[in-house]
């Protein structure tokens, strides 16, 4: 199939106009619901609506019609969605269905102040059609002219909804027991983490660590605004700690901060809510862009991509509770073939993929150190592009460098190169990377390290190379499989 240029195979991208955060992402009778930022009327951010799609496997989407746009309280910017199995909202009649809760955003008549609150939906039919509360808004507090963004969960210890919302540099925590009265529990941010932006898009949910339902911790994502003077732009980091139903206690050094992605092309994410228990997974997806350059990206009848769906999990390393991330199971069916290598000593100019050609694929990598002093693979090359994934051995750095990879003119901090420390394991060292039309995702190390790019190569730029400097590198095995595109 013929795509657009720049248009991604398997990353769900909108079929027209402008996309930021995902929204209201929740699961319902089968279907993995995605919602997102939209402005149907433009390829840059404007009056927000929220655009919609569904998937039975998160990786196939259909799109549908516009779920909620703009009325007399204003723009719909992000939230969240939760399905109301009890009917504590009292909106439905004989069966659960669904309550969207996400920020009313207008600047009211005679004011040049912004005003942020929260308000409902709901919907009776799977999520085809919405109805707002007549009550709308449900939530505000002038004090704070940022307050938005509303990530909504059953607690079920207390038995009580929770709400965390982001206030500016802050976080505040809301109970409620029906969806629409809301009461304050705490706030949480004051000296914790990054303060470099604005705090938007929060979430919060519980983990086991190792996978032993016994023990957890529970993991707060905030996004982080992008700030002119940060070429970085916006960002995610995360915190670890413990949470009672009413309050968050971070359990790191306060100071320090964790990044959930070492590239610049995550942010806003969160996570599917209702999950069945069943299932178990913890499932996340990202705005793949950065408010730095967001507007400016050289594509030109949609704009962005969301990551692939990622699982998120807890493992300890070394005594140390850490955050991975790996990509959804249900990607391995967008292979169309798999070749493969093992054992194989990779010496400097060496090339075993000289002979593929692709402009998306999926590469598992296990490599062991030899007397390189830097490996890894250089992906949608041509004689004038490439991108490169690599792994610096004394540093112990995973790195992507996009300086080279295709048109980075659009906007001088979007050229350069994102590393992350990542220690070999027994000499041994995992990267796994997807390739697409204009993106590259790595995770390394079994998720621990990742690092999420957008590049945007020339259709042609379609070759594919291991490479090695300063001496050999033993490949002990490769996956590459090209991808079919979702359609
Ligand atoms: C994050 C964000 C949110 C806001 C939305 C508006 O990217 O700024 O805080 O709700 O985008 O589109």
């Amino acid at each position: 199939m013929e795509l657009e240029k720049y248009r991604s195979h398997y990353h769900f991208t909108p079929e027209l106009n402008w996309m930021n955060d995902p929204n209201g992402l929740v699961y319902f009778n089968g279907e993995y619901h995605l919602f997102y930022q939209y402005h149907p009327h433009g390829t840059t951010w404007g009056p927000m609506h929220w655009g919609h799609a569904i998937s039975s496997d998160m990786v196939h989407w259909k799109h549908c019609p516009i779920a909620l746009a703009p009325d007399e309280h204003g723009a719909i910017f992000s939230g969240s969605a939760v399905v109301d199995w009890k009917n504590t909202s009292g909106l439905f009649v004989g069966k659960p269905g669904l309550v969207a809760i996400f920020t009313h955003h207008d600047t009211p008549p005679g004011s040049d102040r912004q005003r942020q609150r929260q308000s409902l939906a709901y919907s009776d039919d799977n999520g085809r059609t919405w109805t707002k509360y007549s009550g709308n808004p449900v939530l505000e507090d002038e004090r704070f002219p940022d307050y938005r963004d509303p990530k909504v969960f059953w607690h079920e210890r207390t038995n009580q909804w929770v709400m965390i919302l982001a206030t500016g540099q802050t976080v505040c925590i809301y109970h409620s027991l029906n969806l629409i009265e809301w009461t304050f529990a705490s706030e949480f941010g004051e000296g914790q983490g990054s303060h470099d932006g604005v705090w938007e898009c929060p979430d919060l949910f519980e983990l086991s660590i190792d996978g032993d339902a016994a023990r957890t911790k529970w993991i707060m994502i905030v996004s982080i605004g992008s700030v002119p003077e940060l070429a970085e732009g916006s960002r995610t980091q995360y915190f670890i700690g413990e949470f009672d139903g009413s309050t968050f206690v971070n359990k790191q050094t306060p100071e320090s901060i964790r990044w959930l992605d070492h590239g610049r092309d995550n942010y806003a994410g969160v996570s599917w809510s209702d999950i069945s228990a069943e299932d178990g997974r913890r499932m996340y997806i990202g705005w793949m862009s950065n408010w730095k350059y967001a507007q400016v990206t050289p594509t030109e009848q949609w704009r962005s991509a969301m990551t692939v769906p990622r699982v998120l999990s807890l493992i300890t390393r070394d005594g140390v509770i850490k955050l991975i991330q790996q990509p959804v199971i249900e990607l391995t069916k967008l292979r169309t073939r798999t070749e493969t290598w093992n054992s194989v000593i990779v010496e400097e100019g060496d090339n075993p993929l000289s002979h593929m050609a692709m402009d998306c694929c999926e590469i598992v990598a296990e490599f062991e150190l030899g007397t390189a002093e830097e490996f890894g693979f250089k992906v949608r090359t041509s004689e004038n592009h490439f991108t490169v994934v690599g792994y610096q051995v004394r540093e112990q750095e995973l790195f992507v460098d996009r300086s080279s990879s295709g048109d980075i003119s659009f906007h001088e901090d979007f050229t350069g190169r994102h590393a992350v420390r990542l220690e070999a394991l027994n000499q041994r060292v995992i990267i796994h990377i997807w390739v697409d039309s204009s993106s590259v995702e790595v995770f390394a190390g079994n998720g621990e390290a990742v690092i999420t790019d957008l590049i945007f190569p020339d259709p042609e730029d379609q070759g594919l190379e291991v490479y090695t400097r300063g001496g050999n590198v033993h490949l002990i095995s490769l996956e590459v499989s090209p991808l079919q595109s979702i359609g």
